[in-house]
């Protein structure tokens, strides 16, 4: 199967904080391993995680394939062989730096053309610090046509104090159009509500869909 050329993925650096996690492994590697089944990812996609645990990036080429055992599609074998890992303590600028080398490196290489998504794969307390030292690091404000993203994994703070500290933390470095938010559990009742009202009711269905 094959997608559409516009739900093709844009040249990016996708980069995952937390790369050794629980989230990374059964979610967003399986996830990927299905995008690029779909032919969702083009060969301008790169891959970069990132952790404290010291790890190389052939090993990370592997974890990333173990996690998704049994796939043999050959854009998922070439995202994950040209993958790269930088390890290091997120409150230590020195490993801003080297994923700053490492990204300018996969816009040499792989054409990633200055786009990044930055997806928070960590604890939820980490989340503030880093986007505070991506800020610093100068790696978080696009140039030109390149757009960069921050995506935040739910719990997005876990009341309205820690939310909003977390939201300033963010706009140290991001402005809201940046940022991307799931949390697949906030409204849930509200979304299944509209499909109730919409698919269960003959009034709002025929004037409720694309024609
Ligand atoms: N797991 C899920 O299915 C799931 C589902 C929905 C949302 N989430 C959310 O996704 C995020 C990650 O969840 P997760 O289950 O992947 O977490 P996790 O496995 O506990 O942690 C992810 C990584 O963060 C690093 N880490 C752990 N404790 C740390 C600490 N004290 N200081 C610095 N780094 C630390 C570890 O990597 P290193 O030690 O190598 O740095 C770890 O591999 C969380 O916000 C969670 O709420 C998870």
């Amino acid at each position: 199967m094959t997608v559409d050329a516009d739900r093709r993925s844009p040249p990016c650096a996708l980069v995952i904080f937390g790369a050794s996690g629980d989230l990374t492994a059964r979610k967003l590697l399986p996830a990927l391993a299905r995008l690029a089944d779909y032919g969702a990812l083009p060969a301008e996609v790169a891959l970069i995680g990132v952790a404290r645990t010291p790890m190389t990036d052939d090993e990370f080429a592997d974890r990333c394939r173990r996690s998704v055992a049994g796939q043999e599609n050959p854009r998922w074998n070439d995202l994950t062989a040209a993958a790269r890992f930088v390890s290091g303590d997120y409150d230590d600028p020195a490993t801003y730096g080297r994923l700053a080398e490492v990204l300018a490196e996969c816009d040499r290489r792989h054409g990633s053309a200055g786009n990044r998504v930055y997806y928070f794969a960590t604890p939820p307390r980490l989340f503030g610090p880093i986007a505070v030292s991506l800020g610093k690091a100068g790696l978080s404000a696009p140039t030109g046509d390149s757009f960069i993203r921050a995506v935040i994994e739910k719990p997005f703070g876990w009341d309205e104090a820690s939310a909003r500290e977390l939201y300033a933390d963010l706009s140290t470095a991001f402005v809201e159009d940046q940022i991307f938010r799931i949390d697949h559990y906030l409204a849930k009742e509200t979304v299944q509500n509209l499909l109730a009202l919409r698919f269960a009711n003959s009034i709002f269905e025929p004037i409720w869909n694309r024609t």
